[in-house]
């Protein structure tokens, strides 16, 4: 994988528990991006604390764990030139109130929490969160 042509993705409980998944899988297909990695799990109460341990010392940590822990998940990781910025601009703003005509939140989301789906915020993290769910083995770079 090159630096700069990946990012990672996960689609949230609550999407996939309304049956979001397929289209949210859909609108990522037609904006371009190619799945080189993908799988669906469930994250243990232990791993949401690991996965957003960033976010440790922000009042909604603990919601946000319990929320992420409660139900399966799809993990994948992407491909596409400038994939981390195109990718954001594809999801929109994590408030899905401010996320943009046309965006995946604008049309999933239920909440900032039950924002349907994450995306990577730089390169380093992209690697970082690729390699909390996928060995070298599951990856399948282009
Ligand atoms: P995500 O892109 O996965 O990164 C951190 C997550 O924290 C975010 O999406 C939301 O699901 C969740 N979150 C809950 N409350 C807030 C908040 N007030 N500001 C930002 N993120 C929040």
């Amino acid at each position: 994988m090159k630096k700069g042509e990946f990012t990672f993705t996960l689609i949230k409980p609550t999407a996939v528990r309304l049956g979001n998944l397929v289209p949210i899988l859909h609108e990522i297909d037609l904006a371009g991006f190619a799945v080189i990695a993908m799988k669906m799990t469930r994250l243990s109460r232990a791993q949401a604390e690991r996965f957003y341990e960033i976010h440790k010392e922000r009042p909604f940590y603990r919601d946000l764990v319990e929320f992420m822990s409660s139900g399966p998940v799809l993990a994948a990781v992407l491909q596409k030139e400038n994939a981390v910025n195109d990718f954001r601009k594809l999801i929109g703003n994590t408030n899905p109130s401010q996320a943009e005509d046309g965006t995946i939140r604008k049309k999933f989301a239920r909440s900032v929490q039950e924002n349907a789906i994450h995306g990577s915020d730089s390169d380093d993290n992209a690697l970082i969160e690729a390699n909390f769910f996928f060995s070298q083995f599951e990856i399948f770079s282009h």
